[in-house]
């Protein structure tokens, strides 16, 4: 029977007809497995199921001689050595297309968490701080309005347009900036520093490469207007976080609405947890029910057309 290693446990028993199918190993049942118990248990796997938290680096590829495909229960591949798994040709398969308007609506709730000051309202009436003297007052918690704003976009995949849409709705004028201009109903594409200089809010759409990394960090973040928010929904690292936690310490931001971190989880003392005007989420951009079961099921697909030997239906191609 085929071998699979499974790197971990999934709910909802998404592994029990995969099972009845190959010799399934499931590394942990716990969440993610120690990097280096998952390395001692691929040495027969010829089928890779795994999440976004499991490193597939070389040494792990390395350690894993018979693999014939790698599925990541993720559209993110930047926890995969793609460019070794590619020199070994071993196909990478991903779950591109389900998750874009679940991830647009988290998006889209954090723009307007942000600039409404949910999370910080929800602080104060938890801390007992909505004091009877102040009730209500004109100044309280006021914030920027989201209709008649501009929404820029960095990137202008899937999700960024599912944004886009969203943002129309709410009466936005939406800009944005792709690699290769693209051409979609109601948004503007412009230069990069055109849509960090005119952007209200300014939402990140792009997946994490060497090129990404650090595409927006203190001089990018300077360029943007003093009363801006950012929104990421997208990878950590590609926000310059300790430059980004300055600029909100100096002002020069209004605020910024985060579901993704460089490191995950965050150190406890990370300068974003003590920044002003912070929205922070644990990486929930696809947590409906419904899309991950898609995620899971498009993610088993893939594991078994390339055990099979035949073409993924999702492949990572670049
Ligand atoms: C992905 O699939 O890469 C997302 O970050 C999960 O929400």
């Amino acid at each position: 029977m085929t071998r699979v290693v499974a790197t971990q446990t999934l709910p909802w028993g998404a592994l029990d007809d995969l099972a009845n199918r190959v010799e399934l190993d499931v590394v942990s049942e716990t969440g993610a497995p120690d990097p280096e118990v998952l390395r001692g248990r691929v040495a027969e796997a010829e089928g890779l199921l795994c999440l976004l938290t499991d490193r597939i680096d070389t040494a792990l590829l390395d350690a894993a001689p018979a693999l014939r495909v790698i599925s990541t229960v993720s559209v993110g591949v930047d926890h995969i050595d793609v460019h070794t798994a590619r020199a070994r040709a071993i196909p990478v398969g991903h779950t591109p297309g389900v998750l874009a308007e679940t991830t647009a609506d988290l998006a889209f709730a954090l723009l307007l968490a942000a600039a409404r000051r949910v999370a910080e309202g929800d602080r104060l009436v938890r801390a007992g701080d909505w004091r009877p003297e102040r009730v209500w007052a004109p100044d309280m918690l006021v914030g920027p309005d989201v209709h008649g704003a501009t929404l820029g976009l960095i990137g202008l995949g899937a999700i960024a347009r599912a944004v886009a849409r969203r943002a129309r709705g709410f009466g936005m004028r939406v800009i944005a900036w792709n690699r290769t201009p693209r051409a979609v109903e109601g948004v503007e594409c412009h230069p990069f520093e055109t849509v960090l200089e005119g952007s209200d809010f300014l939402s990140v759409h792009v997946a994490r490469t060497a090129e990404t990394t650090g595409l927006i960090a203190a001089a990018e973040l300077a360029r943007m207007p003093r009363h801006a928010t950012l929104i990421n929904t997208a990878r950590g690292g590609i926000v310059d976080e300790d430059a980004l936690a300055a600029a909100l310490e100096a002002g020069h931001l209004a605020g910024a609405a985060l579901d993704v971190f460089d490191e995950e989880p965050m150190a406890p003392d990370h300068p974003l947890l003590a920044a002003p005007g912070t929205t922070l989420t644990p990486h929930i951009g696809s947590a409906s029910r419904a899309t991950r079961g898609r995620m899971i099921a498009l993610a088993i697909e893939n594991l078994e057309a390339g055990l099979r030997g035949d073409p993924l239906p999702h492949a990572v191609t670049d």
